[in-house]
């Protein structure tokens, strides 16, 4: 295969910080990432739409050739990863079971905190692959309110701060690891830091999930590419262009 295409998809730009993980470990190959950014969020939407709206994305991507998928949302992985395993014929990775790898190297006490979006926390998902890996005390708390703070840009800020303590003041788990289940959070990563105590341990999958596809995949020809598509416009692109300077972003629509 002269030119191995890996697509990646989110219903934003959250999504992003996985694909930096990507092209970290794989900076020779060719990326296709897709944003829904006109369909955003995914994280308050039912299965049977997430479903929908992730073949969509993933039928996209395949169009531009990609020979695998790399679903960079924990809500599409929580509710459309079989789904898409079944339907597609190109291997399909989601970011869930890396999330909870990264907890599980970490936590000393088993006892973890996972911050999601409300339909991740409603599937369930993170509950099923904690308890496939051994005796784990689990909360989750949905925090609808920092996808669109990660979006905005509000990454070290006041406000992110404050919905942040928040959120963490609802648990009831004496927790010495959080998993930031969503992939929009670890944009906000500085905001988090000013907030949890020092003995806490903050991770999410991203960077466990680039080494393992870059495992499978280092070997294989590609070219050094990066294409970005997004579903609709997101005015000055601040966020895209801070971590990718150098990409360049196409508006699409996935209606073809
Ligand atoms: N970034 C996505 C995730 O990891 C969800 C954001 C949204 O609600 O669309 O769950």
């Amino acid at each position: 295969m002269a030119n191995f295409k890996i697509g990646v998809f989110d219903s934003g730009l959250g999504g992003l910080t996985v694909l930096k993980e990507l092209v970290t470990e794989l900076p020779e190959h060719h990326f296709i990432y897709l944003g829904d950014t006109a369909r955003l969020p995914y994280g308050t939407k039912s299965r049977v739409t997430v479903q929908k709206y992730a073949i969509q994305a993933a039928k996209f991507l395949i169009s531009k050739g990609a020979n695998a998928l790399v679903i960079a949302c924990n809500t599409a992985s929580a509710m459309a990863l079989d789904h898409l395993q079944n339907q597609l014929s190109i291997p399909v990775f989601g970011v869930i079971d890396a999330s909870a790898e990264a907890a599980k190297n970490l936590t000393k006490s088993k006892k973890i905190l996972v911050l999601a979006t409300e339909s991740t926390v409603r599937s369930e998902a993170y509950l099923q692959v904690f308890s496939k890996l051994g005796n784990y005390e689990i909360e989750q708390i949905p925090c609808p309110l920092l996808v669109p703070l990660a979006e905005e840009g509000f990454w070290d800020h006041e406000i992110t701060k404050k919905i942040i303590e928040i959120y963490l003041e609802k648990s009831r788990l004496d927790f010495d690891t959080i998993v930031l289940g969503c992939t929009h959070y670890p944009l906000l990563l500085q905001s988090f830091l000013k907030v949890i105590k020092k003995e806490i341990r903050i991770t999410e999958g991203s960077q466990l999930l680039a080494k393992k596809i870059a495992e499978q995949y280092q070997n294989i020809p590609s070219e050094k590419k990066l294409d970005i598509f997004l579903t609709d416009n997101i005015g000055d692109k601040k966020m895209a262009s801070e971590l990718f300077s150098e990409a360049t972003f196409e508006i699409t629509d996935l209606s073809f």
